[in-house]
């Protein structure tokens, strides 16, 4: 073994064109990119394969979206994008240049809370909070795809405007996970904010 490595050193010594290539991909695995995020650019030099989601937390240090599954199960990694809902683990940050990305942190503050926010709080819509983030954003986008009467498994009547109903936010919420079980509180506090129950 000693031998075998001594070998590969030693071609790797003699022979610097060995050598270039990986260089070379060094440079083209890494790409300059703005991400536009809660109104802020932000100017990052990215390994291209970097998720949206470790670009949030590992580079921009905006930890409230959270890495649950890191596989697409579990939603805890849920943000808005141009207005649309992502699970931010399946998605490479260098996609999304020009994009507007949404996450928890732009949404409200501590004294100053986004409505959902603060109608999770009332509902007690949450335990242990790991899923909260996610649950929040995946809420917002699941009003508007209502409002814009994008249909859903649970819509009866596709010809009928999609109604918020429970069953609806149920079924539209179903790719966020709690592991806490706060389903109910989630969808009453959903519901109360969208202003169909106090
Ligand atoms: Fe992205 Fe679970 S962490 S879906
Ligand atoms: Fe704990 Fe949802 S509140 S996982």
């Amino acid at each position: 073994m000693a031998a075998t490595a001594a070998a590969s050193l030693a071609v790797g010594a003699d022979n610097p064109t060995r050598a270039e290539p990986n260089a070379k991909m060094d440079g083209q695995n890494r790409t300059r990119v703005t991400l536009s995020v809660n109104g802020k650019n932000h100017d990052l030099d990215l390994d291209n394969r970097t998720t949206l989601l470790d670009a949030l937390r590992e580079h921009l240090h905006l930890t409230g979206t959270k890495k649950g599954c890191d596989h697409g199960q579990c939603g805890a990694c849920t943000v808005i994008v141009d207005g649309r809902r992502i699970n931010a683990c399946l998605t490479l940050a260098i996609m999304h240049e020009e994009e507007a990305v949404t996450t928890i942190e732009g949404l409200g503050q501590p004294g100053n809370l986004h409505p959902m926010q603060a109608a999770f709080v009332r509902h007690d819509g949450f335990q242990c909070g790991y899923c909260t983030p996610g649950q929040i954003c995946s809420s917002l986008a699941v009003l508007e795809e209502i409002k814009a009467n994008i249909p859903s498994h649970a819509t009866g009547d596709l010809a009928a405007a999609a109604s918020l109903t429970p069953e609806e936010i149920r079924e539209r919420m179903s790719g966020n996970i709690c592991r806490c079980g706060a389903y109910s509180n989630i969808v009453d506090a959903i519901l109360d904010a969208a202003g169909t129950r106090a």
